[in-house]
């Protein structure tokens, strides 16, 4: 290794661009080929060479550096694979309580009596990534991760190599099956994969469930196949033909049968004290399991109760995940920085003294809001507790007062914007009410409000442009190549007519750039939700992206509503009254939609892509787009569920019949509005007849 203080700045660039590439090369013979052509000793050098490089200039350190990497490997890109049915998620309890209030809740939505049995499995949440693997005739065909939970990546080869996956099921089975469940790791199989990672120099894993999926993403299986992964069925997507079982724990049955593997510790419930006494003893074993386990899963056990029961928004009603408690550590709080978020708003950030809560390296945790801070007294240099629970960003909890160092003041919020400079205010609300968030009030002039929302649309759950991440962002932003988002669409052009050059710019190269341009290429024709969340209007996350989309089927359709929603519009109207979307969020699309430089922006993008219209979950259903009142008293449906019975089929409900109403379902009893109904001569149809349209049994 040459003496490095004595290189110039340049023969460290120089040295620096050919270690980076010789390291990336032996990466993939490494990762890839499985065939090292140098001693694992000799790359080590490479490595420390590379790194005391980056030490010496840190100005050599790009976004592109290998030693800003996660894991050694690159980034495979895998097929995509659209589930058949969603991969969705799971709503959190983290108390007695709340798991009393599920039961009830259920109870409630289907009319059943405290009385009547209602039975429950419980068993452990896997902590692990979801995989949904698809068999046909019995054969293991294609194995997919969860994504973004309608689309994810085609894992095949490498879940063949996971040794309790059968290739092919036992028994008689359905023609096509998804089964669905968790790949995790081990303690020992985590434990020995990073003693492996460590003697040869390479970034260690944090925890067995980031070495799962490190493991699982690889482009070589083989990779995988050294990797000890394991998967525990508890779960279904795609099943052709009869039901194997009508209740949760039939399934598990079954899927024991045809050799699948599940947990041990399912137990069926008859009440929400009966859940309890499982999640305690689950919580007992919890440490002495050898894998990760992070909370119990409930789950309606009647699999036509399931059915009633549905999906709000993300989340099946009929499930819930009661989380152990999170995990805390103390440490000191060096300083706060303030972050500067994609609608302005102002964010803490704790930085720590490095710290291990539950397995993981903690540095920075949200402080929350100014009214956080100054509630638990939070100064810099105090001695705090941070926590930590599954998923989410590690929190500062409280002070220890009895620590504090001497004359430690009391932190004072800033009331501009750390970037821009301008103003940040906390509005105030027609109640009077003050928002907890201070924003910056700079909007367009201010560079991190316009480099988050390019972050965001080119996101994975928005646009979803591979090789596009916040680094090269930042980079393009700074450098001047991309300021709103149709820029990102104009970059080949203008690198080809010469404008920068981009294959020359230290980190990317050709090959980079090739797929960087192929990536932005494919993005140009996104699923209008995605279209839609990608703009990043206040207040329209993926759920209402969706909504949008599924309501107005087309781009064209949703902006020329929404661009003249002023206040009390028939087009503010008309927003409003999309299930699930409220005043507040109608109020922050039209918001979008009416300013003048959105207008411009989005004119700009709509040159450059087309959203796809999108297909309406339920447009083949002959109640899609209707408006129905439910009146009466309804014999095999409670209020709630007929509610989401008609969200799933595509109908809106409305409270009252009016000349908008398409049809009345009315049950025994019904009165006023079954008049009004046949006064305006609207179809009215019984519960029964429902059923039928809607083509259930
Ligand atoms: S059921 C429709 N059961 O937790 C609900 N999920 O937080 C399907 N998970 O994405 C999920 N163990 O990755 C279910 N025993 C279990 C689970 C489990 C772990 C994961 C799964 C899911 C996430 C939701």
């Amino acid at each position: 290794m040459a003496d490095i203080s004595k290189l110039t700045l340049r023969q460290a660039r120089t040295r620096h661009m050919q270690l980076q590439r010789d390291i990336a090369q032996h990466d993939v013979a490494y990762y890839q080929n499985d065939a090292p052509t140098i001693s694992d000793a000799d790359y080590d050098a490479l490595r420390q060479e590379y790194v005391a490089l980056e030490a010496r200039f840190p100005q050599l350190k790009t976004g592109m550096s290998l030693s800003e990497k996660v894991g050694a490997a690159p980034s495979p890109k895998f097929a995509k694979v659209r589930h058949a049915v969603p991969m969705l998620s799971l709503g959190n309890v983290f108390s007695d309580e709340e798991v009393f209030d599920f039961v009830a809740r259920v109870r409630r939505f289907l009319g059943l009596g405290a009385e009547a049995p209602l039975a429950f499995t419980a068993e452990p949440k896997i902590d692990g990534l979801s995989c949904s693997l698809r068999y046909e005739r019995g054969a293991l065909v294609q194995a997919a991760t969860r994504g973004d939970g309608f689309e994810g990546e085609d894992v095949t080869a490498n879940v063949r190599t996971i040794a309790g996956v059968p290739h092919m099921l036992r028994g008689a089975v359905s023609d096509v099956i998804e089964v669905r469940g968790e790949v995790y790791m081990s303690h020992a199989d985590f434990a020995a994969l990073n003693a492996r990672q460590a003697e040869t120099g390479r970034t260690l894993y944090a925890n067995p469930r980031n070495a799962a999926a490190g493991s699982l993403r690889q482009l070589d299986a083989t990779i995988t196949a050294g990797r000890g992964l394991k998967f525990f069925a508890y779960a279904w997507g795609e099943i052709a033909g009869a039901s194997p079982a009508s209740t949760q724990h039939g399934m598990l049955d079954f899927f024991r049968h045809a050799g699948m593997p599940t947990n041990p510790l399912v137990k069926l419930c008859a009440s929400a004290q009966e859940m309890l006494a499982h999640y305690r003893f689950i919580e007992e074993k919890r440490a002495a399991l050898g894998y990760d386990i992070d909370g119990v899963v409930y789950k309606v056990d009647d699999l036509a109760l399931q059915a009633r029961l549905g999906f709000v928004s993300r989340a099946p009603r009929w499930a819930v995940a009661h989380k152990f408690a999170a995990e805390r550590a103390t440490t000191v709080l060096r300083g706060i920085d303030i972050q500067v978020g994609r609608t302005g708003a102002l964010t803490p950030v704790a930085r720590l003294d490095p710290v291990t809560v539950g397995g993981v390296v903690v540095q920075n945790a949200t402080l929350h809001n100014e009214d956080e801070i100054r509630r638990k007294d939070i100064r810099i240099g105090d001695t705090v507790v941070v926590q930590r629970a599954g998923d989410v960003i590690p929190q500062v909890v409280e002070v220890v007062v009895g620590r504090r160092p001497h004359g430690a003041k009391e932190y004072v919020f800033p009331d501009h914007c750390p970037v821009c400079g301008s103003a940040a205010v906390r509005e105030t609300d027609e109640s009077g009410a003050t928002d907890v968030v201070r924003r910056c009030t700079g909007g367009l002039v201010c560079g991190a409000q316009a480099v988050e929302r390019l972050k965001h649309f080119a996101s994975r759950n928005a646009m979803d442009i591979e090789g596009l991440g916040d680094r090269q962002i930042e980079l393009f932003h700074k450098e001047g190549l991309i300021k709103t988002p149709a820029d990102i669409f104009t970059l080949a052009a203008r690198n080809a007519a010469g404008e920068f050059d981009l294959e020359k710019w230290e980190g990317f190269g050709e090959t980079s750039v090739r797929n960087l341009f192929a990536a932005i290429e494919a993005a140009r024709r996104p699923p209008l939700n995605r279209f839609i969340y990608a703009l990043g209007a206040r207040r329209v996350g993926e759920t209402n992206a969706r909504r949008l989309a599924r309501h107005f089927g087309t781009f064209e359709a949703l902006r020329a509503v929404a661009s003249r929603a002023v206040a009390e519009s028939e087009e503010r109207a008309t927003i409003n009254a999309i299930d699930g979307v409220g005043d507040v969020v109608a109020e922050a699309i039209a918001d979008f939609f009416l300013e003048e430089h959105n207008e411009r922006a989005l004119d700009a993008l709509l040159a450059q892509v087309s959203p796809q219209p999108m297909e309406a979950v339920a447009s083949n259903s002959p109640v899609a787009g209707k408006t129905v009142v439910f009146t009466g008293s309804l014999e095999r449906l409670t209020r709630d569920e007929a509610k989401a019975q008609a969200d799933r089929f595509g109908a809106k409900v409305a409270g009252s019949v009016s000349k908008k109403t398409d049809l009345v379902v009315a049950g025994p009893g019904a009165g006023s509005k079954l008049a009004k109904a046949q006064e305006l001569g609207i179809e009215v149809i019984s519960e029964d007849e429902w059923f039928a349209r809607t083509g259930q049994k």
